[in-house]
């Protein structure tokens, strides 16, 4: 099912290998596929052990967070997908993407991004935060027997050049190339991720979620203080945003009482 690995990524992924733990172990790489998620999951059932990585140059369904489609033109992102397994770094593995990408992408490039909540990794703007861009996203899938949880899909998709993004996406989403005004190798930005998460995992399978947690309250300031408008299934709720808590909930002060947030978007206003 998979194709050899071009020899850029085999490289970085070489000078990472004792830093990256089981992630990136093994990796299947197409040069287009429908979603590396999917391709992933198909991995996961057959009993693909943790940390087994599926990359593709390219996704013709490429899907995010709420329905909505993930843009992946060949040659202009990053589109990968981890099988995870271990139970207890499930609940936190949304957060964790978030914060490796963010710390991957500025060791490989030394670009700073920050979070927005849940998991979206955007261009800081320290003003005004409705300005910011949107480079990465994360999207956790859990697939659940009766025997309890088989798998989680972590997939992530970082923008790495310009591309003629659909109008609805134009407006919102940046890459790191544009960013920085220079081109970006893409192998040492996925080794560098790969190492990230296999840092924040570490204390999470042991059961300590305080770093990552940590990490992620100094990584999303726009978390804390800001005035925003949640779109959730129950509804739309506006408010002060006021951290998360450590289930990873979303707390907005709503005039005398905070609500939780555990699914949905965040405008800011
Ligand atoms: C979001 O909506 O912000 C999450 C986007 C996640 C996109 C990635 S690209 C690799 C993996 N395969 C998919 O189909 N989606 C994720």
């Amino acid at each position: 099912m998979s194709e050899p690995l071009p020899t850029d990524l085999a490289a970085a992924l070489e000078a990472t290998a004792a830093r990256r733990g089981h992630l990136g172990s093994p990796l299947h790489y197409l040069s287009e596929t429908t979603s590396t998620n999917d391709v992933a999951a198909t991995y996961a059932d057959r009993g693909a052990p943790e940390g087994t990585t599926v990359v593709a140059a390219a996704q013709t369904s490429g899907r995010g967070r709420l329905g909505r489609s993930w843009y992946s033109p060949p040659g202009a992102g990053l589109y990968l997908s981890i099988v995870m397994r271990d139970k207890t770094a499930a609940p936190y593995l949304t957060l964790a993407g978030g914060v490796a990408v963010v710390e991957g992408v500025r060791a490989a490039t030394g670009l700073p991004l920050e979070i927005k909540w849940p998991n979206d990794v955007v261009t800081p703007t320290e003003d005004r935060p409705g300005r910011r861009r949107k480079i990465a996203g994360v999207l956790a899938e859990a697939s659940s027997s009766a025997d309890g949880l088989q798998h989680v899909i972590l997939g992530i998709g970082i923008n790495l050049s310009p591309a003629a993004y659909p109008p609805d996406v134009a407006a919102r989403a940046s890459s790191i190339e544009t960013e920085l005004g220079r081109a970006v190798d893409a192998g040492p930005v996925l080794a560098e991720v790969l190492a990230a998460l296999a840092a924040e995992l570490r204390p999470l399978t042991r059961g300590d979620a305080s770093p990552l947690l940590t990490r992620w309250r100094a990584l999303a300031p726009s978390s804390r203080g800001t005035a925003v408008q949640c779109e959730t299934p129950a509804g739309r709720l506006s408010g002060v945003a006021s951290g998360i808590a450590d289930d990873g909930a979303l707390l907005v002060r709503v005039g005398g009482r905070v609500e939780r947030i555990i699914a949905g978007e965040v405008v800011w206003k």
